[in-house]
């Protein structure tokens, strides 16, 4: 049975003029299926079977290539395989998105000695991620890092500008907001021209910039995730698209980069009934949090 996070998949309808739709059958479904799921971990929902068509449909006439062709073709060019992944993945996200595991950390911070390093894991358009720097700026004392990683380049780049509209910091605790620095009027125009769809009114403040960190990372390759001795990992809204082996694999990985006394903060959907030997659960209302305890 499909989990109700599932079904909200959201694979974004096409823009380009004059896309149209190619139709698998179930056979060729499922070799696309298995082979998305093989390599990036989620899982297409029946229900946007739809959607997938069309986007792979646009992709095939943009490359002129036939279905069998560009099967092939997206197995052996990296540069086509990450276009794909792009219009696959979902991005939404938002500045203090679960407030309960944000009143979590802003417990647990100040009691780490020494300096912090935190793991914001699919970080997507970086809203997750400088909410975490501000309160680590806020609240840790001994300095502190702040690694976000995700599959889609396009969301990096984004996090990295760390550039937003108005309404987004709507969401945003008012003591947070002094990090939030308003942009002039011109650069707001010249920020609005690039950006060509949304008006960007403020940008994170230089202060929190130097401690954060962009990769970009396969959770499916996560034996090979480069950050240790982690005091918070932060993994929220991203395990829901995949498969609960997975999810145990990838929950094995994250324990592994956690130093013992450190916490793994999920979202409350992440993974139900999950314990681990290594992980005693928190009781904090609403949150869905463990700590290493060895
Ligand atoms: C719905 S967003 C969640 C963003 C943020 N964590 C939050 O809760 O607001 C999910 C993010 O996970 C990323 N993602 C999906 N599959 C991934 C994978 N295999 N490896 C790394 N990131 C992945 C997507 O690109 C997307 O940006």
């Amino acid at each position: 049975m499909m989990t109700p996070a599932l079904t909200n998949l959201s694979i974004q309808p096409s823009h380009a003029a004059g896309s149209a739709r190619e139709k698998f059958d179930d056979e060729q479904y499922a070799l696309w299926r298995s082979l998305i799921e093989s390599r990036i971990g989620m899982v297409l929902p029946d229900i946007q079977r739809g959607l997938f068509e069309l986007r792979v449909g646009d992709r095939m006439r943009i490359c002129d290539l036939s279905s069998a062709s560009y099967y092939q073709y997206v197995q052996t060019s990296a540069v086509e395989w990450q276009r794909l992944v792009e219009d696959l993945v979902v991005h939404e996200t938002a500045f203090f998105r679960h407030l309960p595991s944000f009143e979590l950390l802003e417990q647990r911070l100040p009691l780490f000695k020494g300096v912090v390093h935190i793991w914001s894991v699919g970080c997507a358009t970086g809203e997750e991620t400088w909410s975490l720097a501000m309160l680590a700026e806020a609240h840790v004392t001994q300095g502190y890092s702040v690694m976000a990683s995700d599959i889609s380049d396009a969301a990096l780049a984004t996090a990295q500008v760390g550039r937003y509209s108005w309404r987004k910091s709507e969401r945003i605790p008012l003591l947070y907001r002094q990090f939030c620095v308003a942009l002039p009027e011109s650069t707001q125009a010249s920020v609005a021209h690039l950006f060509a769809l949304t008006r960007q009114d403020w940008q994170v403040s230089d202060v929190l910039r130097e401690h954060v960190f962009f990769h970009r990372l396969n959770l499916m390759d996560s034996g090979q995730v480069p950050f240790r001795r982690l005091q918070v990992i932060f993994c929220q809204n991203v395990l829901i698209y995949f498969r609960q082996f997975d999810r145990r694999d990838i929950l094995d990985a994250l324990v592994q980069r956690l130093e013992i006394g450190g916490l793994l903060v999920l979202g409350p959907g992440e993974m139900a009934d999950w314990d681990h030997p290594a992980m005693m659960r928190i009781k904090h209302a609403g949150t869905l949090a463990y700590e290493r305890i060895k």
